[in-house]
């Protein structure tokens, strides 16, 4: 409850016990109101469980809503009945003693669901094994079983149980279920021989007629057709939507097996149930005299058959009685009434003494063997008080029943809760309530109590009829302040009465919700009915058939009948020894009065626990809260009353281990921890909280707090506290799951580092292992490099040979010219070295001859020529080299307008000649060597020297004897020509800057190739035919030409320095 304390805004309170206005019944009621609408049916009056039927199905029935409900504290979970179902069993559990839950309330508001959760509840939190397992599913199934034959569809309920139970459940000393017992109260024969309007009879005649197979239907000599059968026709509704006949009948054979009825048993029974049906359809016709005689013998073969009774003997017995005449016994003929009301009778007989067999039967099923001591749970399934329009003697013992369960709850409350002052050495304060005693009295009072007088009457030779009953009870109690009747003259207090004394001592002693009959409400009384002032209210009572019913007069005729069967039940139920008991047989009022003392004795030896059901609606339908007819229940199942008692004293009472857990927050010193008592802590507590002296008491083991205001105060005060708790609390918690997180993932850090350490150093091991291995290789090939190839060196020398090719690629000359930049090869190389670099340089040479051009092709072949004539002859060769040769050194002026040309004189006379190469040269006159400056022109037919526009010499390729040339580094050529020619003027002495290019040249054109001759010392030439003269070459200082003293030109040049 504490931890719903809060909730009490928006969905009430869950404790009537903690509403301030206690006393209001209207506060009550919206409160109950409130709940109902947000779906919670269930609030407590401390442990009463207030029980408002949903008329709908919700989900708090699970599994899951047991388990969270099982051995969990009452008041920290919502309401329910689970709650209730498990504090009765771990009470009974932990104090080893007897509990019983008595559940109430009007027809339809819910009690047998109730219990029905209850042992649900039980058989699925108890302890679990295969025995107890069947004493479960025989406990579980007895339900079914009982309710097909005690319960029917009446206006207010379609499963209405017409008859009272009590379920004893034992367990064992661990708290499974081992066994049961049940006792029944008052069923409600008359529904066999009469439905009202709208009613049916009970469920198993419609369940055997709409389910029964065929064969067994036959057998029975039953059609599968209610409407054939008077007995089940006269509420006008056998068939009801809500209810599955067929499907019930199933759940009943299969409940039957596992109770371990025999064959023969269900025969037997269904025999019965059957014969009622047949018995219904009797009808009677009046002879010739007036007496009834059966028409039809359908039926009574039938019954006769079923029930194994000779025919004769049945007619007999329905159409006459015996009468003691003397000492004679003599037989009667019945009138056709007669012989209806008792073949009715029979029925009523017949089917009230099975059900009873039943219950026995089923008792035996469940009852356990075993001689250890016992615990015991009683469930306690009773109608509540009925007030109809018209009430009748079924509604006066259902109503006298609850007066006797009201007086004993206020006897076990009260005594439980001075028991609990007194435990907790709490004084006293006496609770004024309405003790409802003097209606207990007035009805069961010996001699003088309404059952007495009912007895009385009907015991009465002669003619005793209901009213002359009722005017018994006018004339010996009509001065009870609690019983009206239309003739009464009393007056409550205020008025003059025949017997003050008896009232005085009957008045109540508290004013209650109790208001005794004045003369007003007196008026509204019909002859024939009487009041009773209930303790939850007024009831009027119809006194017609009283007398019959509480006679329940079976002719002696008819047992005698019942005893001849053949059928193992019927003899059961009518015991040979009956019909000759002299003694007349108990009426129905006192057998229910022994019962119910019977049922108080179990009860008072037990602790008691309290649901009280009500019934939001006459309709049945979901959602709908009727205050008329909630306020009526809550005033007839005294509730009011009941929480009037509760809050005598004290609203709140809690052990202080509980109240200091909880409220602890609120003081300093109590929190987090208290080292002390806990009694001493809560003083503590209390003391900051500023409690005022009367408002809480301390017992011994609880604080009792004596107004629901001021626990509201410390609850609210709490829930403030507690948000700022929860905060620091869940920064804690967040912080320890942040830690907790952080040391998880350095761990886990850790961990992996370790692992990747670890990995690498195998690695790295691994890493060096085969470096030791490849360099010990290496060592080893390297040792033995010179040696043939050997498993040693094999993967050295491969490295060494690769390693070369690998260096040799990236080294490898640039061009055709480098080819003696080659890497030197190691030994095992060198063959392959040599022969790859005789294939590179080919293909480099290759590769060159491809890329350069025709032009340049030519000028090379002039190069390699000129190399042919001059290498290692003339000194100043080498220098040529690098020179590219040009086509000519003289350009015609129609190509170039430079300052050196051919004169175009020159040109127009040689005409046809086309020229080939043109060269400045210098010519020494070969009188006197005097230097000037003439071209040389080369045709293809002959070579010109030609000064300006003059040519000054032509020599014919064929008259041109050879060139000399000095070996030194001079550029003088001598151009021997032939002396034979007349004209010729002799040999040219020439010097020129292009020398090689220009002797190359001519060698070419003129196709001439040994024309060049390299001589050393000094050449002879011809001045002019027959006249020779001399050139010495030499090498000097500088270069010089000059006439030498002996005549010759002297040629000087200095020496070429070697590249
Ligand atoms: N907790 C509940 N949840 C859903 N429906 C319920 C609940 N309690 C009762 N009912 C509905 O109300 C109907 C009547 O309930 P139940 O038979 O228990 O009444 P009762 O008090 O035993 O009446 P009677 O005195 O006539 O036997 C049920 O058949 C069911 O439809
Ligand atoms: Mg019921």
């Amino acid at each position: 409850m504490e931890a719903a304390l809060t909730a009490r805004d928006r969905v009430g309170i869950q404790d009537f016990v903690l509403l301030d206005a206690h006393t209001s019944e209207t506060a009550f009621l919206d409160n109950l109101r409130k709940r109902f609408h947000e779906n919670l049916i269930y609030t407590y009056i401390g442990t009463l469980l207030v029980s408002v039927n949903p008329y709908k199905e919700l989900d708090i029935y699970s599994k899951k809503q047991m388990d969270t409900y099982m051995g969990v504290n009452f008041f920290e979970l919502p309401p329910h009945i689970y709650a209730l179902a498990d504090n009765v069993f771990r009470t009974m559990q932990s104090e080893f003693n007897n509990h019983f839950i008595l559940i109430s309330g009007e027809s339809g508001a819910g009690k047998t669901e109730a219990s029905k959760k209850i042992l649900q509840f039980y058989a699925v939190s108890c302890p679990s094994t295969k025995v107890l397992d069947n004493v479960r599913d025989r406990l579980l199934l007895s339900n079914p079983v009982l309710e097909a034959f005690g319960n029917a569809k009446t206006l207010k309920n379609d499963n209405s149980s017409r008859f009272g139970k009590y379920m004893d459940i034992q367990f064992d000393h661990q708290g499974g279920a081992v066994g049961g017992h049940i006792l029944s109260y008052l069923l409600e024969k008359s529904r066999v021989v009469h439905q009202n309007h709208g009613e049916r009879n009970f469920h198993i005649f419609y369940q055997l007629v709409e389910g029964g197979e065929e064969d067994l239907l036959r057998w029975l000599g039953l059609e599968r057709n209610c409407q054939l059968y008077r007995y089940l026709v006269q509420g006008d509704c056998a068939k009801v939507s809500s209810i599955s006949d067929k499907s019930d009948w199933r759940m009943l054979r299969k409940a039957l097996a596992v109770i371990e009825f025999s064959e023969s048993d269900v025969e037997d029974l269904f025999s019965i149930i059957a014969s009622v049906l047949h018995l219904g359809n009797i009808r009677f016709e009046a002879d010739g005299r007036g007496y009834a005689c059966t028409s039809g013998h359908k039926e009574t073969h039938w019954v006769s058959k079923l029930l194994g009774i000779p025919t004769q003997v049945l007619l007999q017995g329905l159409t006459h009685r015996k009468i003691e005449a003397k000492a004679e016994e003599v037989l009667s003929p019945f009138s056709v009434d007669h012989a209806v009301y008792a073949r009715d009778a029979l029925a009523k007989a017949i089917y009230g003494r099975t059900f009873s067999w039943l219950v026995g039967k089923i008792n035996e099923s469940l009852v356990n063997k075993d001689s250890s001591r016992k615990t015991v749970i009683g469930l306690l399934d009773i109608y509540g008080f009925e007030v109809f329009s018209v009430n009748s003697f079924e509604q006066f013992c259902i109503n006298y029943c609850n007066e006797k369960l009201q007086q004993l709850f206020i006897q076990l409350t009260l005594k439980s809760e001075q028991e609990e002052y007194e435990m907790e050495g709490i004084e006293w304060e006496p609770v004024p309530y309405f003790n409802n005693k003097i209606i207990c009295d007035l009805v069961e009072e010996k001699h003088r109590g309404i059952i007495a007088l009912l007895d009385e009457e009907c015991l009465l030779p002669g003619e005793a009829t209901d009213l002359t009953f009722l005017e018994k009870m006018e004339e010996k109690i009509c001065g009870h302040p609690h019983f009206v009747t239309s003739v009464t003259h009393y007056c409550c207090g205020r008025q003059t009465h025949r017997d003050k004394n008896y009232l005085k001592k009957t008045l109540c002693p508290i004013p209650c919700s109790h208001k005794l009959a004045d003369q007003k409400t007196r008026k509204t009384l019909e002859r024939g009915d009487f009041r009773l002032l209930h303790y939850a209210g007024e009831v009027t009572y119809c006194v017609v058939g009283f007398l019959d019913k509480n006679n329940d007069l079976l002719y002696r005729n008819g047992k005698e009948v019942m005893r001849q069967s053949k059928n193992a039940i019927v003899k059961h139920c009518f015991p040979a020894t009956e019909p000759h008991s002299k003694r007349r047989p108990e009426t129905v009022v006192t057998q229910f009065k022994n019962s119910l003392v019977g049922l108080t004795e179990i009860l008072m030896s037990k602790e008691p626990w309290y649901v009280r059901c009500i019934k939001p609606n006459e309709s049945k339908q979901p959602g709908r809260f009727d205050d008329v007819l909630v306020r009526h229940q809550v005033k007839y199942l005294g509730l009011m009353e009941h929480l009037r008692v509760r809050r005598a004293g004290f609203a709140y009472r809690r052990k202080y281990e509980i109240f200091l857990q909880r409220y602890k927050p609120l003081c300093p010193d109590t929190w987090p921890n208290w080292r002390g008592s806990a009694a001493e802590g809560v003083q503590r507590l209390i003391k900051h909280l500023g409690y005022k002296r009367d408002e809480y008491k301390m017992g011994r083991t609880k604080i009792f707090i004596r107004h629901p205001r001021t626990l509201f105060a410390t609850e609210d005060a709490f829930q403030v506290c507690k948000h700022k708790l929860a905060t620091r609390i869940q920064a804690k918690y967040k912080g320890y799951r942040v830690k907790e997180e952080y040391a998880k993932q350095k761990e886990a850090a850790t961990k992996i580092e370790n692992c990747w350490r670890g990995l690498l150093a195998r690695k790295e091991r691994e890493k060096r292992a085969w470096a030791v291995k490849v360099i010990k290789k290496f060592i080893k090939g390297f040792i033995t490099r010179n040696q043939p190839s050997c498993v040693d060196n094999s993967e050295y020398l491969a490295y060494v040979r690769q390693n070369y090719l690998t260096r040799l690629a990236e080294n490898l000359p640039k061009t055709v010219l480098e080819k003696d930049h080659w890497l030197t090869a190691p030994p095992i190389m060198q063959e392959a070295s040599q022969l790859l670099k005789k294939l590179y340089t080919r293909l480099m040479v290759r590769k060159y001859v491809r890329g350069i051009s025709p032009q340049r092709k030519a000028q090379l072949l002039l190069k390699a020529q000129t190399s042919t004539m001059f290498k290692c002859k003339k000194e100043n060769y080498p220098f040529s080299v690098c020179r590219p040769f040009a086509d000519t050194r003289i350009w015609s002026l129609l190509f170039h307008q430079g300052a050196e040309d051919i004169n175009t004189k020159v040109l127009q006379i040689m005409q046809h000649e086309q020229v080939k190469y043109s060269v400045p040269v210098v010519k020494y006159d070969r009188n006197g060597f005097r230097p000037r400056l003439r071209q040389l022109i080369f045709t293809l037919e002959a070579a010109y020297l030609v000064e300006e526009a003059k040519i000054k010499q032509r020599m014919d390729y064929g008259s041109l004897r050879g060139v000399s040339v000095s070996n030194l580094s001079d550029n003088f050529l001598i151009l021997h020509v032939s002396c034979d020619d007349i004209k010729q003027k002799g040999d040219l002495v020439l010097q020129c800057d292009y020398l090689f290019e220009a002797l190359t040249k001519l060698c070419v054109i003129a196709n001439k190739q040994n024309y060049i001759k390299v001589v050393q010392g000094s050449v002879r030439f011809d001045i002019q035919p027959g006249r020779e003269g001399f050139v010495d070459f030499k090498s000097g200082q500088e270069s010089i030409v000059y006439r030498a003293k002996n005549g010759h030109l002297m040629v000087e040049s200095t020496r070429a320095k070697s590249r």
